[in-house]
């Protein structure tokens, strides 16, 4: 497919199911400080995790053609581990010339943390029963334990939550009391021994992008010694490297780097740094972008894609 040549000062799209994928926007925008941003959140059709390959593969095939044809984009950040295992391969065949980021549940940087030699993996059960995980696990199987938990629900009640008040940091007791304290509980206590002793699981691999928003949930439930893994600063730097191999990074506010047939592209764009787009409602958006990043109401809108 065809779209106008990206420029440095085009925007990396970022697209998750819904509201995740704003815990790896908040890591790209801190590690990527010149660059402008358009996230998509599909959370008409969130969640994912539950639908199956081929419907991720349609959502995710269509909402890369949005992002190229009406906002230009000149890299793209799939900030859903269940997407990128569904169809990242699928996306990177049908867009060669688009700079391209996956998420997979981070498991080899776990096994550098661990101590006891066993480590919890919790994610949606279309990553964790996909043939790429698989494929990973297999690969490090023989170097650790695997305690791997599929978190059925948990990402959709996340979403929900976005608009109740932000529940008080508390201990076990107190956070089940939520609907998502009560599913982290559930998944957490199936996964068995938590802490720092012989045997018991150390290392917490969070697999989904939505569950750092519930992480002072688990952290009240599995302790401090645990230590949580996620993707969000992995991605930046990836995403930084792809940038600056293609000539597309920009370095800082005016200043283009590797302009190429870019190099009319010299001035401070007027267009808002990150701009926030849901196809599901917007007020859920707008106190997600509030929440997590900081960011104002009018960042945000609706949008159909199809
Ligand atoms: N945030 C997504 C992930 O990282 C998917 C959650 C869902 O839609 O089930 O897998």
């Amino acid at each position: 497919m065809r779209s106008l040549m990206p420029l440095p000062s085009s925007p990396i799209g970022v697209f998750d199911s819904g509201v995740g994928g704003l815990s790896v926007l908040r890591a790209l925008r801190a590690a990527l400080p010149y660059e402008r941003f358009v996230y998509l959140a599909d959370s008409a059709n969130a969640p994912y995790g539950e639908r199956g390959d081929p419907y991720v593969g349609a959502r995710t095939h269509a909402i890369t053609q949005y992002l190229r044809e009406q906002h230009h984009i000149k890299a793209l950040v799939v900030a859903c581990n269940t997407a990128t295992a569904a169809a990242i391969h699928e996306v990177r065949a049908s867009h060669p010339d688009l700079p391209l980021v996956g998420l997979e549940p981070a498991v080899k940087p776990a096994l550098a943390v661990t101590r006891t030699g066993r480590v919890g993996v919790i994610g949606t059960r279309g990553t964790l029963t996909s043939s790429k995980f698989a494929k990973l696990l297999a690969s490090l199987e023989s170097q650790a334990d695997f305690v791997v938990q599929p978190c059925d629900g948990l990402a959709h009640a996340i979403e929900r939550s976005v608009n109740l008040p932000e529940p008080p940091a508390g201990n076990a007791v107190t956070v089940c009391a939520t609907e998502t304290g009560a599913l982290c509980e559930r998944y957490i206590r199936a996964m068995g021994d938590f802490g720092t002793a012989p045997g018991q699981i150390d290392t917490l691999v969070l697999g989904c992008t939505h569950y750092i928003f519930v992480a002072h949930e688990l952290r009240a439930l599995v302790g401090a010694g645990v230590q949580f893994i996620e993707t969000g600063e992995a991605v930046a730097r990836q995403t930084r490297r792809l940038l600056e191999a293609a000539g597309l990074l920009r370095a800082s506010a005016c200043t283009l780097v590797g302009t190429g047939d870019a190099g009319s592209d010299d001035t401070p764009s007027a267009a808002p740094d990150t701009l926030l787009l849901t196809t599901g409602p917007v007020d859920m958006l707008q106190a997600a972008a509030h929440r997590w990043l900081g960011l104002p109401a009018d960042c945000c809108a609706t949008v159909a894609v199809p």
